[in-house]
């Protein structure tokens, strides 16, 4: 899953504490177009990028209390400038890094996190007299944070750095280094979400969390904000905010009934989250953020799965035939999503210790399809009895992506009544997991 496209890539968080705050120092690559580049591709060797191994140090973020100073050694930038390294450092930035203690905590064992930076070139600026300007983006794997972060190169005579003796050139972007040989960035922009993923039941509602930061005073009032879903190869445009001045009402444009952005909360919190509500099948997919200001736009994306669990019943088929009733045993999945669901069947005669799977005598029904988008499916097992004698335990396992762990439903084969044949006694014993809903955040 990490290696999909060639573009995710695992790096290594170290923390430390210097000045007032503590610098976090991320292992990252920075990505370029691979034509003519002819650096190491991705995997499969056919990858248009090539990946340069990077270093981002964000200086002085905000301590939490329970950062043990021990634990954590100062970081340094190298003893000798080498004009062949890639050092990202931001120093202390106007601009707040969201949840930073996150990065702070995410340990190299536990959490990975993924750092990639590429040029960027925003638009209208011009590049003979602009900063050079770069897209960041660090995702702590597993759920946390997510940021998307537009860096700028500051000028080496505004951070009293000596502009007598020439400085170090980056080789590989011809970028003027610090003495210390890192390139001096700052965070001019960012949009962030701290949840990637969100899982809803049918009919539920759910807030997909998107949010920016700017640098105070923001450099123009005017920001649009366009929230688009794409699922399956197609998109549609979800909602568009645009506001114009701060203090006018935004002009918020809903293309998706039962979406909404609170457009107080954007304005005061620069917090541009959707919220959706009454959730169907067809709204499930990928939700993009896109937030533009000034030059920079900017995006993040937030899974939305929906998962419904199965109704799981049993029931014996009252099918008639000369010397055996009932023969056939149904076990019944109502009304899921998304689609793959496994039934499996067991017995347990009387005289065995272990569960027998049984595969032979087991058919599927098809898949039906409702109108809201669910499914059901039925299993049917014909019983041979004289394999599993009277007391013999049957049992139907359902596993389906909403729960931890498979339903149960299960019945004891009884001896036949004097005058009749076999009948069966529905032991419904119904596992408790039936209607848990497994969330993966
Ligand atoms: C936005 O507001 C919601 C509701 O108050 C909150 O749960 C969420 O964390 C906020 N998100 C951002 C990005 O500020
Ligand atoms: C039931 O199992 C017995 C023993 O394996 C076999 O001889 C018989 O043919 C089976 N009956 C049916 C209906 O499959
Ligand atoms: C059948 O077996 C399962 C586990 O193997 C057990 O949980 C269940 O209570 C049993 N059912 C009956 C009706 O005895």
């Amino acid at each position: 899953m990490l290696f999909t496209v060639g573009l995710l890539v695992i790096g290594c968080v170290a923390a430390s504490v210097s000045g007032f705050g503590a610098d976090v120092v991320l292992s990252c690559f920075l990505v370029e177009e691979g034509e003519g580049m002819g650096g190491v591709g991705g995997m499969g060797g056919g990858s248009l990028f090539s990946r340069t191994p990077a270093t981002l140090v964000l200086r002085d973020l905000p301590t939490t209390p329970d950062l043990s100073p021990d634990t954590i050694t100062p970081y340094n930038p190298p003893k000798n400038p080498d004009p062949e390294n890639l050092i990202f450092e931001a120093k202390a930035t106007s601009l707040e890094i969201p949840e930073a203690d996150q990065l702070l905590h995410a340990d190299c064992n536990e959490q990975e996190v993924t750092c990639e930076i590429s040029q960027y070139f925003p638009q209208g600026a011009q590049k003979s007299t602009d900063p050079a300007y770069f897209m960041g983006s660090v995702q702590l794997e597993g759920g946390g944070i997510s940021l998307t972060l537009v860096l700028q190169t500051i000028s080496l005579e505004n951070e009293g750095e000596t502009s007598t003796a020439s400085p170090l050139i980056q080789s590989k972007l011809n970028l003027p280094l610090s003495q210390s040989g890192t390139l001096l960035i700052e965070v001019a922009f960012l949009v962030f979400s701290q949840t990637q993923s969100v899982t809803t039941p049918i009919g539920g509602d759910a807030v997909l969390d998107c949010g920016f930061k700017l640098q105070d005073p923001p450099p123009v009032e005017e920001m649009v904000l366009e929230w688009r879903l794409q699922h399956r190869g197609s998109g549609r445009r979800v909602l568009e905010m645009k506001v114009v001045k701060t203090e006018e009402e935004p002009i918020v444009v809903v293309e998706t009934e039962g979406s909404s952005v609170d457009p107080a909360l954007a304005l005061r919190e620069r917090n541009v989250s959707l919220s959706l509500r009454q959730l169907k099948t067809s709204d499930e997919g990928t939700y993009i953020c896109t937030v533009s200001s000034g030059l920079f736009q900017a995006q993040q994306v937030v899974q939305l799965h929906i998962i419904q669990a199965p109704r799981v019943s049993l029931s014996v088929d009252k099918v008639m035939s000369r010397h055996e009733l009932p023969q056939r045993v149904s076990c019944h999945c109502e009304r899921y999503y998304p689609l793959d669901v496994k039934v499996e069947w067991f017995a347990l005669p009387p005289a065995v210790s272990e569960p027998i799977s049984l595969s032979k005598d087991v058919s599927l029904s098809s898949h039906r399809q409702y109108g809201d988008g669910t499914f059901s499916i039925s299993s049917h097992l014909i019983l041979n009895h004289s394999l599993y004698p009277p007391g013999t335990n049957i049992t139907c396992h359902v596993s389906h992506l909403s729960m931890d762990t498979p339903v149960a439903l299960s019945f004891t084969v009884t001896a036949p009544e004097p005058g009749s044949s076999y009948l069966m006694v529905l032991g419904l014993l119904a596992a408790s997991a039936l209607f848990l809903y497994q969330l993966l955040r």
